[in-house]
Formats: structure tokens, sequence, C-alpha cells
């Protein structure tokens, strides 16, 4: 039995791996912790909350004193450290955020984590997880070979350099300190609760409200997809037997374009409409809703500043190493995710009010057709 603290486990992968460890390793005491920025959602929480299956604080990980609290009364010996400021075009419109929660936040989890396992002589049963991206190793042409773990380090937004230096940090905690830390680099997740700044829950959203579906530049820029649930399985091994001091790329193989993966979506919704008589009714703005397809809403707008063009990543260690793989094919992970927000409309109303609006007028409404 561990005692687990989980940073940034209100937000999408967090809410997603909090619900995997509950269900894979029921004897482990999980403390969940996070800021409750606009990012975080805690109502498919709950009902863990309610049971006493989890314990959840709301505070900042910058915040050495709470983390040392934290530390001393759960002896924490797994942390699974996702808090992050995680959205590419805000760190664009406001940097100084991810520099505070990325790096600094990150450095005061580390420190607080190797005093007190220090001094409780934990350190040696103790591991550390930061969760990273593939963003830090840049950009890739579209021959190049996927990213390895050995890939230089070129992040091209404020948010790939933070995670950059957040990486760069828990590399020289291992080296200088012995920190029992290990890295993971992810390619995209998607899937439930994915909050609908990112790509695929926004273009969703918009074409059931029947908004424009606005793709930054021409479309050509490739990510490779990983279904949260892969990423989750693939966090629980390397936490558990991955080797100190290493670092695992974790990626989905399923590399697209965005003009794909904006056009498979409209289909999924026009096959949607066209099977479920009701939506039509629940969302008459959506152009499925008339036998128009959502393609119409398709728009190419003003490109994001330094677009990566394409990521990609080699799993081989993952697999090799620790015998993990990927499961959820491309295709049908979407289609169950367009699904999942058809099913929980709720859930996106909620968090596409108030703040949000702002946010989209503020990174859209500057964006002019191409
Ligand atoms: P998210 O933005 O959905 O969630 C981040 C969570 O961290 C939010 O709940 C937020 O409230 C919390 N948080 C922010 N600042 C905090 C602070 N100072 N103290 C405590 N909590 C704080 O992000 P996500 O998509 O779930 O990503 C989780 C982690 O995985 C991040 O570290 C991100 O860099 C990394 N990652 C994400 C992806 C992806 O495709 N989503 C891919 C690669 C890596
Ligand atoms: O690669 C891992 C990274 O993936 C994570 O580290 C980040 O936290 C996560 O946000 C994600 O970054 P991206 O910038 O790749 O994701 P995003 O969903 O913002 O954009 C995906 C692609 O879609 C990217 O090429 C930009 C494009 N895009 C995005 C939005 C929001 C559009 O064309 N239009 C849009 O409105």
């Amino acid at each position: 039995m561990q005692h687990v603290l989980i940073t940034g486990g209100a937000g999408f992968i967090g809410q997603n791996l909090v619900h995997a460890w509950c269900k894979a390793r029921p004897d482990d005491r999980l403390v969940v912790v996070d800021a409750m920025t606009y990012a975080a959602n805690v109502r498919s929480l709950e009902p863990l909350i309610t049971d006493r299956r989890i314990q959840f604080v709301r505070g900042d990980i910058g915040d050495a004193a709470l983390m040392r609290r934290l530390f001393d009364e759960h002896h924490f010996t797994r942390v699974a450290h996702l808090a992050a400021e995680s959205h590419v075009d805000r760190s664009i419109a406001d940097p100084e955020a991810f520099l505070q929660t990325n790096v600094l936040g990150t450095f005061t989890l580390l420190k607080t984590a190797l005093d007190a396992w220090r001094s409780s002589g934990a350190i040696d049963r103790a591991r550390f997880l930061h969760v990273s991206t593939d963003e830090v190793y840049g950009s890739l042409g579209p021959d190049d070979p996927a990213f390895t773990e050995s890939s230089p380090y070129r992040p091209n937004s404020p948010y790939a350099a933070s995670k950059a230096a957040s990486d760069h940090l828990v590399r020289a905690f291992v080296a200088t300190y012995a920190m029992p830390a290990l890295i993971t680099n992810c390619s995209n997740n998607y899937g439930p609760y994915q909050h609908p700044e990112k790509l695929i829950p926004l273009m969703i959203i918009h074409a059931l409200e029947g908004k424009p579906l606005p793709v930054y530049g021409d479309g050509s820029n490739v990510r490779d997809w990983l279904h949260v649930s892969d990423h989750c399985g693939a966090l629980m091994s390397v936490i558990e037997r991955g080797r100190i001091g290493e670092t695992y790329n974790v990626g989905g193989g399923n590399e697209r374009n965005n003009r794909e993966v904006v056009g498979l979506i409209c289909e999924t919704l026009d096959e949607a409409f066209a099977a479920h008589k009701d939506l039509a009714s629940r969302f008459p703005s959506c152009p499925a809703a008339s036998g128009t397809g959502c393609h119409s809403l398709i728009g190419f707008v003003t490109d994001r500043p330094g677009h990566d063009h394409r990521y990609a990543i080699d799993a081989g260690k993952l697999a090799t190493e620790l015998d993990s793989r990927c499961s959820v094919g491309f295709e049908s992970g979407l289609r169950q995710t367009v699904h999942w927000y058809l099913a929980h409309e709720d859930w996106w109303r909620d968090v596409t009010s108030g703040a949000y609006r702002a946010w989209i007028d503020k990174n859209y409404g500057f964006r002019i057709a191409v």
C-alpha cells in the first residue's frame, strides 16, 4: 500500500489518473492537491471524495509550507506531479503564470519532497514522477525520425520552455541530490474531461453550437494523438517499475494533421445526428441538425506564432523496458470522445461559462481568415 500525492488532479489528465489509480490500486491512499485554476473541475472526483477514497486539498504547489505540511501528515511514498499551466496559446498571451507554476512550483515540490523524504528516511522507497511533454523537443520536419529520450531539447513556446526548465530541474535533483525521480514526456492527449480550450473539445463544442471551426494556418501541423487512458496506464507503469533517473517517452502512434482531425470530428458528428434524431432538437444551431455537413464551419485563421509543425514519439523504450503499450486506436478513441461530449453537455456548459468566454474573445478575436 502506497501513500500517493497527485498534483493537478482536478485537471484533464489528473482526473483521469485519479480514477484509473483508484480502480487499479484500491488500497493506496490518495491525496489530490490542485490550485483550482480555470482548467480544474472537481465534479468527477466528488463521489471519490464523498466515499473517502481520496482526500482533496485545494492548494498551490508553490506554497512550500502547505506542501511540507502535507508530506508530514501523509508520509507520501509516491508523487505523480501533473500540476501545470498547460495551454500553449495562453503561454503566448501571458507567460508569467507558466514560469511561476511550471518552473518555480515544480522546484518547490521537488525540494519539499526531497527534504521530507530525507528527514523521514523514506527516500529509499519513495518515487517522484514528473509528467512532462514532447513539446520540449521542439518541432519535427515531415521526414524526421520520431523523438526519442535522447532528442535534444529545443522548446519553441513559453509553455514548452517552462516544461523544459522543469525537466532540467528534475534531472539536476537526481544527479545532485539522488532524488528518486523519473520523467515522462508524452504527446497530445485526448479523451473525457479535456478542457474546451484544446483542439478536439473546442472543435466538437463549436460545431455543436454552429460556431466557426478555427484551424490555425493551413492545418498541416501534425500531432501524435494519445488517448488519456493509455497515458494513465503508462504513468502507473513508469512510477512503479521505471528506472530512477530515467526518462520515458509516451506516444499514441497516431500521427494526424489538424485538417484530418477536424474533418473526422465533423464526420463523426454528422453520423451521430443522422443516427440520433434527438440531437437536432438539443443542438439546433449545429449544421448537422439541418442535414448540412459540419465541414461547412471549417475556416483557416491566423497561425499560432512559433507553431511547431510536427510531433511524433518513439515509445520503444516504454514498450521494451516496461511492456507498456497503447491500445486505443485514434478513430475509435475520437468517436468515443465525441460521444462523451455529446453525453456530458452539463459538464462542458459549466466549463465554458464566465471567464472562458473572455479567453475565447482574446485568443480568437484578433485572428483573421486566411
Ligand atoms: P490541465 O490544464 O487540464 O490541468 C492542470 C491542472 O493543474 C489544473 O487542474 C490546474 O488547476 C492545476 N494547477 C495549475 N497550477 C497549479 C498550481 N500552482 N498548484 C496546483 N495545481 C495547479 O492540464 P492537463 O492537460 O491535465 O496536463 C497535465 C500535465 O500533463 C501537465 O503537466 C502538462 O504539461 C502535461 N502534459 C499534458 C499533455 C496534454 O496533451 N494534455 C501532453 C503532455 C504533457
Ligand atoms: O504535445 C503535448 C502537448 O499537447 C501538451 O504538452 C500541451 O499541454 C497540450 O495543450 C498540447 O499542446 P498543443 O499546442 O499541441 O495542443 P492544442 O490542442 O492547443 O493544439 C493542437 C493543434 O491544433 C496545434 O497544432 C494547434 C491547432 N489548433 C489549436 C486550437 C486550440 C488549431 O488549429 N485551432 C485551435 O483553435
